[in-house]
């Protein structure tokens, strides 16, 4: 079951940044996806990741811009190179699901999958402490 702190996060308005905001649909896009795979119909999924792309754009000049900075110790470039390697599984699961081809879709879901914890162990800013 979801925390309610993490569920509090996702669906916050307007999002705290753009990089949670573009992370609350990356979430919304993985459930469809699963949905999908669950039904054998994976029609919704483009449609669910389109959102996803049209949010990489407003994180790209919110790590412009500095308004957004990966953890410490790391570089925005660095950052920008793993999400762009992201985005290209994206784009392959996309494509799977396009196809209807569920085996594809399910099988590629892993290799998504496997991404959000090598992003996040690496990236993701300290939590701020808990109040
Ligand atoms: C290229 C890097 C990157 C990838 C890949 C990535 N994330 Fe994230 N994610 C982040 C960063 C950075 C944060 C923290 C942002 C902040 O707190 O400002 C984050 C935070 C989150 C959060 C908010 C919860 C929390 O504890 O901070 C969720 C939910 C989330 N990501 C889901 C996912 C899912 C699901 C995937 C894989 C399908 C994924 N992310 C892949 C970078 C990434």
């Amino acid at each position: 079951m979801l925390t309610n702190a993490l569920l509090a996060l996702l669906a916050a308005e307007p999002p705290p940044n753009a990089v949670l905001a573009e992370m609350a649909l990356l979430h919304e896009a993985l459930v469809v996806t699963l949905v999908g795979v669950e039904t054998a119909n994976v029609d919704a999924v483009p449609a669910a990741f389109h959102k996803v792309h049209a949010a990489k754009e407003e994180t790209a000049r919110a790590l412009d811009s500095g308004a957004w900075k990966p953890k410490a110790g790391t570089t925005v470039a660095d950052f920008k190179k793993q999400d762009e390697a992201f985005h290209r599984e994206l784009e392959k699961l996309v494509k799977a699901a396009a196809k209807k081809d569920v085996p594809a879709t399910a099988k590629q879901l892993g290799a998504v999958i496997t991404g959000c914890p090598a992003c996040h162990a690496k990236f993701r800013p300290e939590p701020a402490k808990a109040p």
